[in-house]
């Protein structure tokens, strides 16, 4: 069997992506004979490499833009070339925070109140300070501002709306970040993000030391089983495959999902393999596990 895995790409993750595609091209050289790594810059260069590559597992670790919002699993649909992960409609609501945010509040799984926000003149529908103001379709924390005041969130978001069509402005939550990593029907155990300063924004997602991770998560069990439901349930609702990452803060013992990433982090030190590894599955086995599906 032949792999190709794919990463780069031309969105802000780029470099992220990098990083996952090179751990996982190192991890599955344990397991595969057959395997070659394409860092591509867009999206029709990198089509073409893989039909080019002929392979007969593509194992996505783009990040971001086209590699993750549908467009290049559509592609490969079409294409009839497996790959690894989420389908092209997972994706696509994934990608779109409001979207999926939309479908979780319809079947109960709290969600942080929010608005759509396409012109600066939307802020006249956010009755909620403070608010966290984010690109809608983004990641690794690029672009997530906070604010206090309509004054303040009306600057914030003129600023945003010069690099982005669509933020969302959300209740800004207090609470215990928590991330919870699903494979398939397994949830693996739930990781606690504790920055050392500010939040979880790029710099301290990617710092070494930056942050503090608590794997398992130090919350009482039935709020654990709370959250691993509630992330298994989010999972389901989009109609994930494969590997993703629930994203959700915990405030008054209410899980608040924020965001599902439907291709997470990779690197040897991310946060799904974290996730993994405590549930005794090393990072080379599950590289493999993902392949296998
Ligand atoms: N409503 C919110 N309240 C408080 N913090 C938030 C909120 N939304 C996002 N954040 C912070 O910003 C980070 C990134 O937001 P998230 O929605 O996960 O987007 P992404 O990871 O795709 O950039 C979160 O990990 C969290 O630290
Ligand atoms: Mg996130």
């Amino acid at each position: 069997m032949k792999i190709l895995v794919v990463c780069g790409g031309d969105s802000k993750e780029k470099d992220v992506s990098i990083n996952t595609g090179k751990a996982v091209f190192e991890a599955l050289k344990a397991n595969f004979d057959n395997i070659e790594c394409l860092i591509c810059k867009d999206k029709k260069s990198c089509i073409l490499s893989i039909l080019n590559s002929k392979p007969d597992k593509v194992f996505l670790a783009l990040h971001g833009g086209w590699g993750e919002n549908g467009e290049i699993q559509a592609a490969l649909d079409l294409l009839n070339i497996d790959y690894t992960g989420s389908g092209f409609e997972a994706s696509c609501l994934a990608m779109n925070k409001f979207a999926t945010k939309s479908i979780l509040s319809n079947i109960k799984i709290p969600t942080a109140k929010a608005c759509l926000i396409k012109d600066v003149s939307d802020v006249e529908n956010v009755d909620f300070y403070p608010v966290c103001i984010k690109p809608n379709s983004e990641g690794s924390s690029v672009g997530v501002e906070f604010a206090d005041t309509k004054e303040e969130a009306k600057q914030k978001i003129q600023l945003l709306l010069k690099d982005y069509k669509e933020l969302i402005a959300e209740e800004r939550l207090d609470g215990k970040e928590l991330t919870v990593t699903v494979f398939n029907d397994t949830v693996f155990p739930i990781i606690e993000i504790k920055p050392k300063k500010g939040f979880y924004d790029y710099k301290n997602k990617y710092t070494k030391g930056a942050t503090e991770y608590i794997v398992p998560a130090q919350i009482d069990k039935s709020v654990e089983m709370l959250c691993k439901s509630v992330a298994f349930k989010a999972y389901k609702s989009i109609g994930c495959r494969g590997c993703a990452r629930v994203d959700m803060i915990l405030k008054n013992n209410i899980p608040y999902v924020l965001e599902i990433n439907t291709i997470p982090g990779m690197t040897g030190t991310s946060l799904a393999p974290k996730s993994a590894n405590a549930a005794g599955i090393e990072f080379q086995e599950l590289t493999k596990m993902m392949i296998e599906g």
